[in-house]
């Protein structure tokens, strides 16, 4: 037996709308994406939603469209993966990186006000909503991440990879911020292959990402989905980027949003699973819900392994492995990572928690697919190998 770390769950109607797709013989941006835009936007309650080939490419376009420019500052947590900084350095901007809570993992409020009193130049902010938990972005007395930045008038752009549905308070992420980056990447809560939505409010910046997303191509002659098909003539307004999300991913994506909140559901049962299971064993730290517990996406579940446990977090995952439990590790932090080290001069000590985290993080695996037995077995295995 073995249980993999990650497992795709089918949400049922994948075969029906790709063979759909495959009849109509237009593969690429079309009505399957028009729809999955509109019922994604219906459902987080944003106003517009574009569909694009990655969450990446996503966060590439919505920093653009927000005016970042070539030597802006833009605050990002260490512990996240590339994709978050590496936009931000596309278009030749600079990250500045900021530590994150030890419970949750986030960027907390306190922590940013922080850096944006310390730096001129900041333009914008990617806050991540790391394994699904919103970050705080917005409080009663305004000191939410939102709240801070509109005093600063610095723009706030959601890096949501993990983070689809999730909730703040009563809305879902992706309804109140500026702008906000989805992925649906294979082992995401739901999935196209590849993708990524970015889903605003603005109007402005809807427009600009629509452009961008295919080769800077002006909408006004190039609109698929009129139902004109591509018009011959078309103008380039500005260099533009290929990252239009196909009608194949997007048929996929239609199948696996119908379940979203059963997946969700069902991710929740594995974590409640673990929290039950898990919470007096010693030596590891749970992770910690600000929320209530059907806000979060639990997209991943991470424990951590204390310094004092018998093993070590390395040992653990071989352990685990060789007892046919599949783990992951979220994230190596930025300030470990050559590019980053070197072009930022980042020092370990700056980021205190981030460094704490990443000795003894392991994520456990959360998914549908997964059995009540597998779980208890999960449970026990790590029962028997910390104590
Ligand atoms: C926090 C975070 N941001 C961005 C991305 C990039 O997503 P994609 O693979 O869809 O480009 C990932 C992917 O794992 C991620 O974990």
């Amino acid at each position: 037996m073995y249980i993999p770390f990650s497992k795709i769950p089918l949400a049922g109607n994948e075969l029906k709308y790709l063979k759909e797709v495959l009849e109509s013989g237009w593969y690429t941006s079309s009505t399957k994406v028009l729809l999955f835009e509109q019922l994604f936007a219906a459902f987080v309650g944003a106003r517009y939603a574009c569909a694009v080939n990655s969450c990446t490419a996503a966060l590439h376009l919505a920093i653009e469209a927000a005016g970042v420019k070539a030597g802006d500052l833009v605050v990002i947590p260490v512990m996240t993966f590339t994709a978050t900084a590496e936009v931000v350095r596309y278009i030749g901007a600079h990250p500045v990186f900021a530590d994150v809570d030890y419970d949750t993992r986030l960027m907390s409020p306190g922590g940013l006000q922080k850096i944006l009193d310390k730096n001129t130049g900041i333009k914008a902010v990617i806050p991540v909503h790391y394994g699904g938990q919103s970050c705080v972005m917005t409080t009663e007395d305004k000191t939410g991440i939102l709240d801070i930045c509109s005093r600063k008038q610095v723009v706030v752009i959601e890096d949501a990879a993990h983070a689809f549905p999730t909730k703040f308070g009563d809305k879902y992420v992706g309804s109140f911020g500026n702008v906000t980056c989805f992925s649906f990447y294979a082992n995401k809560t739901i999935t196209t292959g590849e993708g990524g939505m970015l889903v605003t409010n603005d109007e402005t910046l809807y427009n600009r990402v629509k452009v961008m997303r295919l080769h800077g191509i002006s909408r006004d002659v190039w609109d698929r989905f009129t139902g004109q098909g591509a018009l011959w003539e078309y103008d380039v307004i500005a260099p533009g980027c290929k990252y239009n999300m196909p009608d194949i991913n997007a048929a996929i994506g239609l199948a696996q949003f119908e379940k979203a909140e059963y997946f969700r559901m069902q991710r929740q049962r594995c974590a409640l699973f673990y929290m039950r299971g898990l919470s007096d064993i010693p030596n590891i730290d749970l992770p910690v819900c600000r929320e209530p517990v059907e806000n979060h996406s639990w997209h991943l579940f991470p424990i951590i392994i204390r310094p004092e446990a018998p093993v070590s977090r390395n040992r653990f995952i071989d352990l685990m492995n060789e007892q046919g439990v599949g783990t992951s590790v979220h994230y190596k932090p930025l300030h470990r990572m050559t590019y980053y080290r070197e072009a930022y001069d980042l020092k370990a000590d700056d980021f205190p928690n981030a460094e704490r985290i990443w000795q003894g993080t392991v994520s456990l695996p959360v998914y549908p697919d997964l059995s009540d037995d597998d779980l208890m077995y999960i449970c026990q295995t790590i029962r028997k190998i910390l104590s």
